[in-house]
């Protein structure tokens, strides 16, 4: 078959000089959760895809992320074929907990906001991702080197990249841009095409994850007078706990010992349980970032994920942001290529901002109200003052709520 805007054959190569050359109508860059699943989605509608990823598989695997999915996240990715052991597996939790000056309090999600949540890790959903992928006729290139955008201004885009060797161009009609924050796409971009918004947070989480079985039903985030801490889970069996850190600290200055020792402070006695004698199996210290870049779309690159945007992790929205960027561009593509419809496209960065900053500010909010800051005595009264009110109001609770479980998509 061939391709009508460039009379190449589509999806095949030709080779001159040691350079191959083929088309597709998309190339997705990166395969995290928001290429993987774009990928997917595109296959589904019949639209050819390439996925380069600078990564093997297996790394992209390693790497430990939240694992909170929204309804609406869950739904998605039913639709896209990968919500058979999401069912099977995953977690519905109907509540989370706050925990304040040694008392817990229970914010009920699914009485309040009438949705719960779904606790699945996002290691999974990338392996669930990555199977149908493996088991279908998308093409994905792992370990390509020196991905370089070219021609994305303009109607005819190309991608380069290297693999084993040998320089590889792709002839394609859109980028999308879905290689995370430190990726190539955004970063091809000159500044002065885009404003970027950005707040670091002055501390880290450090994360423990440990099979061992939680002693809580329901998350816990835990403001305490010695910093914030997480008690979450993957599975009936597995444990994923957070404690925040300094910025300076390294992991080889947590032992398993001293991190239990520390958690236990702050979530309290009545949740630690067993765990003090539980061996971790991984434990790693992430920073703290907001940020928004606007607009996402600059010709035929789309940015989608964590290229486009970054939230801290307390309110567990980095994937779920992912999810709804990639179903807005799905939708915009198809529309496209079906009904040569280019709105969809047109409002593409329009649409998912404005469902991109209400997740910023709760997820702002969650971490302004919940670590320790250095400052002054009177942000740290409005922090007091802000929890005590979300614990005695329902309608304060309600809107955390129904934001924890996600705005409409
Ligand atoms: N060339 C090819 N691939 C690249 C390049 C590059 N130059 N740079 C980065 N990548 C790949 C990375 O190796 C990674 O696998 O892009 C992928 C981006 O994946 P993620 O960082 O997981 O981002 P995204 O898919 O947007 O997922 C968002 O991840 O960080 C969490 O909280 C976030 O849960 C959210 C989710
Ligand atoms: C996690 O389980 O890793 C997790 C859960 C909730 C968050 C952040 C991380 O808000």
């Amino acid at each position: 078959m061939h391709d009508r805007a460039s009379g190449l054959p589509r999806s095949s190569t030709t080779s001159e000089r040691g350079l191959t050359r083929t088309r597709t109508q998309v190339v997705i860059v990166g395969a995290g959760p928001a290429g993987l699943l774009l990928g997917q989605l595109l296959l589904r509608a019949g639209i050819d895809a390439v996925i380069l990823e600078r990564r093997s598989a297996e790394y992209v695997l390693g790497r430990i992320r939240a694992g909170v999915l929204e309804q609406g996240t869950v739904d998605v990715l039913h639709q896209a074929g990968v919500g058979a052991r999401l069912s099977r597996e995953g977690l519905v939790h109907e509540g989370v907990e706050i925990g304040f000056r040694g008392r817990r309090h229970r914010i009920a999600l699914k009485e309040l906001a009438g949705k719960s949540v779904m606790v699945y890790g996002q290691t999974e959903i990338t392996r669930d991702l990555m199977d149908i992928r493996a088991a279908g006729n998308g093409k994905t290139v792992y370990q390509a080197d020196e991905v370089a955008l070219l021609d994305w201004q303009n109607a005819s885009p190309r991608v380069s990249y290297r693999k084993d060797g040998v320089t590889h161009e792709i002839d394609c009609d859109f980028i999308a841009g879905c290689d995370g924050f430190h990726g190539v796409c955004r970063a091809s971009v000159p500044s002065d095409r885009y404003q970027a918004f950005e707040r670091i947070y002055p501390f880290g989480w450090l994360g423990l994850l440990a099979d061992a079985p939680p002693p809580w039903n329901e998350l816990i985030y835990a403001n305490s007078e010695r910093g914030f801490a997480l008690a979450s889970l993957r599975s009936p069996t597995r444990v994923r706990c957070y404690v925040q850190c300094s910025l300076e600290d390294r992991v080889d200055q947590w032992s398993d010992a001293r991190f239990w020792e520390e958690f236990r402070q702050r979530i309290g006695e009545g949740a630690i349980g067993d765990l003090a004698r539980a061996a971790s199996i991984e434990k790693s210290i992430a920073p703290l970032r907001s940020f928004v870049v606007e607009p996402l779309r600059f010709g035929r690159l789309f940015l989608a994920g964590d290229a486009a945007h970054i939230v801290p992790p307390t309110g567990a929205k980095g994937l779920n942001l992912a999810v709804s960027d990639v179903f807005y561009l799905y939708e915009a593509l198809r529309d496209h290529y079906r009904e040569r419809d280019e709105r969809p496209l047109d409002h593409y960065s329009t649409r998912c901002l404005r469902r991109i900053w209400k997740a910023e500010r709760f997820s702002w909010w969650m971490t302004r109200q919940l670590h320790q800051f250095p400052g002054d005595a009177f942000s740290k009264r409005m922090q007091e003052t802000e929890l005590e009110y979300l614990f005695e109001s329902r309608a304060a609770q309600t809107s955390m709520a129904e934001n924890y479980v996600g705005l409409p998509l």
